[in-house]
């Protein structure tokens, strides 16, 4: 099946992203020469818990340096400027959305990595790299825009090299029947979301052709951390995923904690190896 890209794009765009990420940097005092990975983390971590769930799930992999990494639907890229600058990985970043691509390797600029992180856009079902290219895929909140699991994990499978291994996060259905309560971070309705269960996440990774050595369920960590974020409205032009999701941003929050509660999602961490 195919995916439709110009709906998952129209999704994430945000116009002028930088220029608003560089004037929150500048509001902050934060010096554009002096910049590090981390200082970026409150906007370029675009998934549930932010940076803390990207150090949990490096823990789980413990990545070693000199990796060669395809980070798959890498966003901003936070992530990617992590694994590099914290285990000293070479880190490929892909996204399907054309704005993201472009604002991850100006930021990357910003924080001079270029030497061991890059980025370009494309499709995850179809990749642009030659077989067994990496030792590691990672992978952090992208399979819920992805409806063709078989082929997207046929191709992690296609990339990595013999014994390499798959490190993802991914929110995955609740235990409650029903729908879910939108916007969401990924998608603004139904047509656009795609999760399994956690079950049938895991079957369709090891019918691709994985054997899972780690397998988290973090949704006690999510529900917290939205709880804690509950109410909270972040102060005009700082640093933050609202620069990122607009002005459905208050909606989004409020939603991503009601799905929690309400037992309608779940949120796994995970590790598997390429057989
Ligand atoms: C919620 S964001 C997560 C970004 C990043 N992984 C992170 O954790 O900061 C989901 C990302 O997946 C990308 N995406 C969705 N479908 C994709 C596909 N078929 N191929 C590549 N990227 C895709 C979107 O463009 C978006 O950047």
């Amino acid at each position: 099946m195919a995916i439709d890209a110009q709906a998952v794009q129209d999704h994430y765009r945000q116009p002028a992203l930088f220029d608003a990420i560089v004037a929150a940097l500048a509001r902050a005092g934060k010096d554009l020469a002096q910049l590090v990975a981390d200082d970026l983390a409150p906007v370029d971590e675009f998934h549930n818990r932010g940076r803390p769930a990207t150090v949990e799930l490096a823990r789980l992999l413990d990545p070693t340096g000199g990796l060669r990494v395809l980070d798959l639907g890498c966003g901003l890229g936070g992530p990617a400027r992590h694994l590099a600058q914290a285990y000293g990985c070479r880190v490929t970043g892909l996204d399907l959305t054309p704005e993201f691509v472009a604002v991850a390797a100006r930021l990357t600029a910003l924080t001079r990595q270029e030497d061991s992180v890059d980025f370009c856009q494309g499709d995850a079902l179809a990749t642009p790299f030659a077989a067994a290219s990496f030792d590691v895929v990672w992978s952090q909140n992208v399979a819920m825009n992805i409806a063709d699991r078989a082929r997207l994990y046929a191709e992690i499978r296609r990339v990595l090299r013999p014994g390499g291994r798959y490190a993802l996060s991914d929110v995955v259905t609740g235990t409650a029947a029903g729908d879910l309560h939108y916007p969401m971070p990924w998608a603004r309705g139904p047509e656009a979301s795609h999760l399994l269960s956690s079950d049938a996440t895991r079957r369709a990774i090891e019918a691709a052709g994985f054997s899972l050595v780690a397998w988290e369920d973090t949704t006690a960590s999510a529900r917290a951390a939205a709880e804690k974020r509950e109410g909270v409205v972040p102060p005009p032009g700082s640093l933050g995923l609202q620069l990122v999701l607009g002005s459905d941003f208050p909606a989004i929050g409020a939603n991503l904690l009601r799905n929690l509660r309400e037992s309608r999602i779940g949120v796994v961490h995970a590790v598997a190896l390429r057989a």
